[in-house]
C-alpha cells in the first residue's frame, strides 16, 4: 500500500533523502510516485506515474536546496494510476502539500462542499479534499499548519496517515494517523515522518509510534504530539535494533532470495531466545496470566494470506500437542461470519507487518467480547503489537520481498513453541515428549541449511515447468497449509495458475486437471500421512501428471515414478512443514526468474494491506 515519507533538516537539502526513503519503501507496492518541497518559499512538486525511476528522471537537474519535503508511493485505491492522481495533492493556490495513505471514506460529500465553494479539484482520489480542506482551515496562514490540520481532520472519516507542508508555514513538518501506519524518526540533524522503519533508518534509529487519532508536529529540532482535542500526549521514544544491512540486498538480487537464505538463523534465534537449553520455553512478552493460559477452553487463529497458512500449521500442531479445540480462519471472514466468541477463547492473530487491516480489525472484535488476544508478529511498535493482550515477537528483521518467507517459517516456529508451552503449562503432554520434540525442533536451523544446498537443482526444475499454464500442490495433515503456501508462493510472484489442495479432496475435482502437461508439486516426507499421500501420487501417475515430489532422504519408493525428486532430511513428521516451505519458495522464486518477473514487487500486489 502507499508509503509516505517526509522530513525536515536543519541545513541539509532534503531531496536524497526523500528518493531514498521512497526506494526503501518501494517494497510496498505501488504504481506510481511524487514529492513536494518548498524550494525559496514556494512549493515545488514532481510525480509520475510508474516506478521511482521516472520520477527520478523527472527530478534530474533540478537544483533542489530546500530543507523540508514529502514524498509518496501511491498504490491506487481512488482513481487509475496517473500523474494526475499521483501524491503529493496541492490546494489551488499552490500553497500546500499532502500525501496521504489511506481512504477518505466521505470523500465524495467533502468534495461537493468544496465544489460549491468554487474548488476545482485536479484529480479523481479521495485524498485531494485533504488539500483544499486544510488550506481552507489555515485561512492563508493566519491559522498555524498544525491546527488547520487538526480541524481538517475532524471532518474527515476513514484512515489516514498523512504528512502536509505548507510554503506559508515552511518550518513546519506535520503528520497525522488513523488507521493507517505512521511512524516518526526523531534524528541529530532532523526529524522525519515515514509509513515504516526502513525509510529512515539510514538517519535515525530513534523513533516514536503515534496512536491513531493523533498529530505530529515537527520542526527541524523538535517534535510534539497531540490529539485531536489538542490534549498533549507523551511517547516512549524507543530504539530499533534493525540494522541498515537487513535493509538492503547485501549482495543479492531480490530481497526474496536474501531472506529464503536467512532462514536457519532466524529461526535459530528463535529457539535460542525461548528455549534456550532445551529445557524450558519461555514468553518474556507474553504478558498473559498463566491462569488465564490454563483456563482457556478453544483458540481462534486469524490470520490473512501466508500468515493465515502458518496459522493452519499452528492449529495442526496446536491439536496434535495439546487438548485445545483450535479454529482458524482468514481474517476478512472472521470479522463478518458472527463468531461465538466469549472469554474462555484466545484468539491468536499472526500478522508480519503488525498492520493488516483484516487481522486488527477481527483483533479488536474479538477483544471487544472479552477474549484474550495474543499475537505472533514481527513488527514491533504496530498497531496489532499495541493493541494486543501479549504478544510473540518473530523477530525476523525486516521482511522486504512483498512475498512472505522468514516471516512464515518464523511464525510457524513461535507458534509451535508457544503450543509446547501450553502443553506444558496445562501438562497436557508428558516432558520427555516435549524434550524430544524440542531436540528436533533445535535441528531445524542445520537441516533447512542442507535443504538450502540443493538450490541449483531446484532451480532446474523451476525452470522445467516455468511456463506451465497451471501446478497443483497437495500434501496431507500437517502438509496440506504447505500446499497452500506452494501454490500462493508461485502465483503470486510468477502469475502462474496454482492451486494448492488437501491431497484427499484430489478425487473431489482437482483430479479433472490432471493432464500430461500439469506439473503436481506432491509434498510426501515421512510420517503418518504417507501412506495415504502415495495413493494420491499414484492417482496423479495414471492420469500420466508431471510429478515432482518432495521426499525424506532416502525414500525409494516414489522417487521411481517421480520425474523430479526433491529431498529433505528425516524429522518428525510434525515439524516437516518447516523444512517443506524451503523448497516450495525456492521453486516459485526460480519460476519467477525464469519468466523474469518482478519477484520483489509483483504486479498488484502490496506488502502491507493497510485497506480492507
Ligand atoms: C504472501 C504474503 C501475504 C501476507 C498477508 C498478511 O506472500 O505476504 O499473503 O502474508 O498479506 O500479511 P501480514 O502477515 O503482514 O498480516
Amino acid at each position: 500500500m502507499c508509503g509516505i515519507v517526509g522530513c525536515i533538516y536543519k541545513k541539509e537539502p532534503v531531496l536524497d533523502f526523500l528518493i531514498e526513503g521512497l526506494e526503501r519503501l518501494e517494497y510496498r507496492g505501488y504504481d506510481s510516485s511524487g514529492v513536494a518541497v518548498i524550494e525559496k518559499g514556494a512549493l515545488f512538486t514532481s510525480k509520475q506515474e510508474g516506478k521511482l525511476n521516472q520520477l527520478k528522471k523527472a527530478l534530474k537537474g533540478e537544483n533542489c536546496s530546500s530543507f523540508i519535503g514529502i514524498g509518496h508511493t501511491r498504490w491506487a485505491t481512488h482513481g487509475r494510476p496517473s500523474q494526475a492522481n499521483s501524491h503529493p495533492h496541492t490546494d489551488i493556490d499552490n500553497e500546500i502539500a499532502i500525501v496521504h495513505n489511506g481512504i477518505i471514506e466521505n470523500f465524495q460529500e467533502l468534495k461537493s462542499e468544496l465544489i460549491e465553494q468554487g474548488v476545482q479539484f485536479s484529480s479523481e482520489t479521495d485524498s485531494e479534499v485533504l488539500a483544499h480542506l486544510i488550506h481552507n482551515q489555515s485561512q492563508a496562514g493566519k491559522i498555524p499548519l498544525e491546527e488547520a490540520v487538526r480541524l481538517s481532520l475532524k471532518k474527515a472519516k476513514g484512515a489516514y496517515a498523512i504528512a502536509v507542508i505548507s510554503s506559508r508555514d515552511p518550518e513546519k513538518l506535520v503528520g497525522a494517523r488513523l488507521g493507517s501506519p505512521l511512524i516518526v524518526g526523531i534524528g541529530k540533524n532532523g526529524n522525519y515522518l515515514a509509513s515504516d522503519v526502513p525509510a529512515i533508518l539510514k538517519q535515525t534509529n530513534k523513533v516514536i509510534y503515534p496512536n491513531d487519532g493523533e498529530i505530529i508536529l515537527l520542526t527541524a529540532d523538535s517534535y510534539k504530539v497531540f490529539d485531536l482535542d489538542k490534549k498533549s500526549v507523551k511517547h516512549k521514544v524507543h530504539t530499533i535494533e534493525w540494522t541498515l544491512d537487513q535493509v538492503t540486498k547485501n549482495g543479492y538480487d531480490k530481497f526474496m532470495l536474501k531472506e529464503i537464505h536467512e532462514q536457519p538463523k532466524v529461526i535459530e534465534a528463535i529457539l535460542k531466545q525461548r528455549n534456550p537449553k532445551g529445557e524450558q520455553i519461555s514468553f518474556e512478552e507474553l504478558n498473559i496470566d498463566e491462569a488465564v493460559l490454563k483456563g482457556i477452553e478453544r483458540i481462534s487463529i486469524v490470520s490473512c494470506g501466508t500468515a493465515y497458512h502458518a496459522g493452519f500449521f499452528i492449529k495442526y500442531f496446536l491439536e496434535n500437542n495439546t487438548d485445545l479445540p483450535v479454529d482458524i480462519d482468514v481474517a476478512s471472514e472472521f470479522r463478518y461470519r458472527k463468531p461465538k466468541l466469549n472469554s474462555k477463547i484466545l484468539v491468536l492473530t499472526i500478522s508480519q507487518s503488525g498492520e493488516t487491516a483484516d487481522t486488527l480489525a477481527s483483533l479488536r472484535l474479538a477483544k471487544s467480547k472479552g477474549c484474550q488476544i495474543l499475537s505472533i508478529v514481527n513488527v514491533m511498535g504496530s498497531t496489532i503489537d499495541r493493541e494486543s493482550d501479549g504478544v510473540i515477537y518473530t523477530h525476523a528483521g525486516p521482511e522486504i520481498g512483498v512475498a512472505s518467507t522468514k516471516a512464515y517459517t518464523a511464525q510457524m516456529t513461535c507458534g509451535l513453541l508457544f503450543a509446547l508451552y501450553l502443553a506444558q503449562l496445562r501438562k497436557e503432554m508428558d516432558s520427555k515428549s516435549i524434550k524430544a520434540m524440542l531436540k528436533e525442533a533445535h535441528k531445524l536451523p542445520e537441516m533447512i541449511q542442507t535443504v538450502l544446498k540443493q538450490e541449483k537443482h531446484i532451480a532446474e526444475i523451476a525452470s522445467q515447468h516455468a511456463y506451465a499454464e497451471s501446478a497443483l500442490y497437495l500434501g496431507r495433515g500437517f502438509n496440506f497449509p504447505s500446499a497452500l503456501e506452494g501454490a500462493l508462493k508461485n502465483k503470486e510472484i510468477s502469475y502462474m495458475h496454482a492451486e494448492g489442495h488437501a491431497a484427499g479432496e484430489m478425487k473431489h475435482g482437482p483430479i479433472a486437471l490432471i493432464d500430461h502437461k500439469l506439473p503436481v508439486f506432491c509434498i510426501c516426507p515421512d510420517g503418518d500421512s504417507y501412506e495415504k499421500m502415495v495413493s494420491n501420487v499414484k492417482e496423479v501417475e495414471a492420469r500420466k501428471g508431471l510429478i515432482i515430489s518432495i521426499l525424506t532422504e532416502g525414500d525409494k519408493n516414489l522417487e521411481s515414478i517421480s520425474k523430479e525428486t526433491i529431498f529433505i532430511p528425516k524429522i518428525k513428521e510434525d515439524l516437516t512443514p518447516l523444512l517443506v516451505a524451503i523448497p516450495l519458495q525456492l521453486l516459485a522464486f526460480y519460476i519467477a526468474e525464469t519468466k523474469g518477473c518482478d519477484i520483489d514487487q509483483p504486479r498488484n500486489l502490496a506488502k502491507s494491506v493497510t485497506v480492507e
